[in-house]
């Protein structure tokens, strides 16, 4: 398993929302300084993974779509379920499912291009409905 370090610069103005493993600032830090902080992300390479729907949940949805399409609450589809996901695939024909060209327009995420920002989880998600969508 590999670990990527990423070094993000945050500043003191703006409330922090990373959820990912973090080295807690150091004692003595004061407010309104940058602090610099290290965040550890794990690697995975999606072309070796199974193209299953707890993949993708964990992969792709995780990432970037969690805070509005997990839960009872969320936007539909709930994209940690599978019946409520599957709602918006056509597998007769899986480029046009909703979920596929939402994503694919630059729709959502609604703040970036999955395509963009991360090519490799938009092709495992677009392979997994292409393949049948299986759980
Ligand atoms: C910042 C919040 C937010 C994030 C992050 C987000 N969505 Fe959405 N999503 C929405 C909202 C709000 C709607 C309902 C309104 C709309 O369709 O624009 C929606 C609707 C949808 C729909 C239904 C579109 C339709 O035609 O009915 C799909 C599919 C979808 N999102 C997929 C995703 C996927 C996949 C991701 C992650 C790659 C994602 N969303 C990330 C807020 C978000």
């Amino acid at each position: 398993m590999k670990w990527l370090t990423l070094f993000l610069i945050v500043s003191c103005s703006q409330t922090s929302t990373l959820s990912s493993k973090r080295i807690p600032a150091q004692e003595g830090y004061t407010a309104c300084h940058e602090i610099q902080e290290e965040v550890l992300i794990e690697k995975v390479d999606l072309r070796t993974l199974p193209r299953t729907f707890s993949n993708v949940k964990e992969h792709v949805f995780k990432n970037n779509c969690i805070s509005c399409h997990y839960g009872p609450d969320a936007y539909q589809p709930r994209l940690d379920d599978y019946d409520s996901t599957l709602a918006y695939i056509n597998l007769n024909q899986p480029d046009s499912s909703r979920l596929l060209q939402t994503v694919s327009e630059g729709r959502m995420p609604p703040s970036y291009r999955l395509q963009s920002r991360n090519p490799e989880a938009f092709r495992f998600l677009r392979q997994w409905v292409q393949e049948g969508a299986a759980p």
